[in-house]
């Protein structure tokens, strides 16, 4: 059976989502004939930029183009290009295998003869093309400056800034383009177009919960759908997709909010005993946990949360009014702290335990109130005119023409005194 995110890739610009920027510019330069000979597609994993490159080859070799710049995706040219089969038109490599000085001459001399007839175009893609080294770059200069023609690279990246440390010049060289996340309401309505041709019954809670999994990339939503369809019969439940994919039970989020809330730090324990009951990874609850109090700090200003199951929307709601935005703050502050700490320590159960206790308002309180006691006291504030008149004054009592001092030339010399004789000097008793 072909995998979901294979069988899904898009076929036309128009079916690539949220990545509208991307497909207009390429579509737009198709059709009128302006294809650059160099993209940089960079970002996150899975969303669309290899799929991106492979439309646009099809775009320039299709015979049944439409005139705003749309390949057909049906005939014999578009379908070989989209399932990635041997052609040679389009040539994909993977960089982090081909990395090498050796493989970007071999590149460059293949694109210089490339034997494209007069009609077709030849298009080099690049996958990984942040792990090219420094001399492969090089190497890939002078055909990028002077290129042939109908022939496009395209070098697609999850890591950009690693292309622009080892290869500057090489960026000016090219078209960049930004591909974006993909929110959890479009993987959401995605997922539901899949469903629906597929003809599977999936819960939305489901979908919400792959959606949240699949952390913005469109491939890993549709793997994880594959993963929870292969793992039983019969519709598709928030509880199996939690089974499957070993999330942590929205109930003991919603535990959680009810004991910050209602303080009862009592509660923590037991609650830290069910999560591992539930075989939850500790560090992945922290992480949901601080997506719950983000949830409930949107929705305590009017917004919206995306990619929450119903069961926790409710539950958040209910709290958001009990507890002020200060406070929520407070704690997500606490928990991204803990985050780094948790993914390091050994004793996971009891930094989770101690952290959950911190997240008591009581404890916060203290705390602050613990922090102010050891603090020093704050320091008084210089007041120019108390500090003046303090020193015109001191010359005057420590000194006059009888005292012994007097048989020095000039006011005393000590360091404040001498300051304050400075400043005093319109006052200072004249000698006699
Ligand atoms: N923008 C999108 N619109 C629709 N489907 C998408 C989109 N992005 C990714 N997909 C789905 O995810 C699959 C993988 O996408 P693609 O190979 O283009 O990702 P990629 O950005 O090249 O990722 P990687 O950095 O891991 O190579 C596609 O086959 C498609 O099913
Ligand atoms: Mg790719
Ligand atoms: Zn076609």
């Amino acid at each position: 059976m072909i995998a979901l995110a294979r069988k899904y890739r898009p076929k036309q610009f128009a079916d690539l989502i949220v990545q509208d920027h991307v497909a207009a510019a390429l579509r737009g330069a198709v059709a009128q004939g302006r294809v650059a000979h160099g993209y940089l597609f960079a970002g996150p994993r899975g969303v669309g930029k290899t799929t991106a490159a492979r439309i646009l080859a099809m775009a320039l070799n299709c015979e049944q183009r439409s005139p705003a710049g749309e390949p057909c995706g049906v005939c014999d040219s578009c379908s070989r290009i989209w399932t990635g089969a041997a052609n040679l038109d389009v040539v994909e490599l993977d960089a982090a295998s081909n990395r090498g000085v050796d493989d970007a001459r071999d590149l460059r001399e293949r694109a210089m003869y490339a034997a494209s007839t007069e009609t077709r175009s030849k298009v080099y893609i690049v996958d990984e093309a942040h792990m090219l080294t420094r001399e492969a770059w090089n190497a890939l200069l002078k055909i990028l400056e002077e290129p042939p023609p109908r022939v496009v690279f395209v070098f697609a990246t999850t890591e950009p800034q690693k292309i622009a440390n080892a290869a500057a010049p090489i960026l000016s060289r090219l078209q960049r383009f930004d591909f974006r996340r993909i929110g959890p309401h479009a993987i959401i309505d995605r997922l539901r177009q899949v469903v629906e041709q597929e003809k599977l019954r999936v819960a939305d809670d489901a979908l919400h919960l792959i959606a949240r999994s699949a952390n913005g990339g469109m491939r890993d939503a549709l793997s994880l759908l594959d993963q929870v369809l292969s793992f039983g019969e019969g519709p598709v439940t928030a509880a199996r997709v939690r089974d499957v994919l070993g999330l942590v039970p929205d109930e003991l989020y919603g535990e959680m909010l009810r004991a910050i809330v209602e303080h009862d730090a009592g509660a923590m324990f037991p609650l830290v005993e069910r999560l591992l009951e539930a075989g939850a990874d500790l560090g992945e609850f922290v992480n949901g946990a601080g997506e719950t109090l983000r949830a409930l700090l949107l929705v305590g200003v009017g917004g919206q949360p995306e990619g929450m199951t119903e069961g926790l929307l409710a539950v958040i709601r209910k709290y958001a009014p009990q507890l002020p935005p200060a406070d929520v703050v407070r704690l997500l502050t606490i928990l991204s702290e803990s985050e780094e700490r948790i993914s390091r320590s050994a004793n996971t159960r009891l930094l989770v335990e101690v952290l959950l206790l911190r997240t008591e308002p009581w404890s916060c309180r203290m705390s602050s109130r613990r922090s102010k006691a050891r603090q020093p006291p704050p320091r008084r504030r210089l007041n120019r005119r108390r500090l003046s008149r303090r020193l015109l004054r001191r010359p005057v009592r420590s000194w006059s023409p009888h005292s012994p001092t007097s048989a020095r030339s000039g006011p005393p010399s000590s360091p404040t005194r001498a300051r304050g004789a400075q400043c005093s000097a319109v006052y200072w008793p004249k000698r006699k």
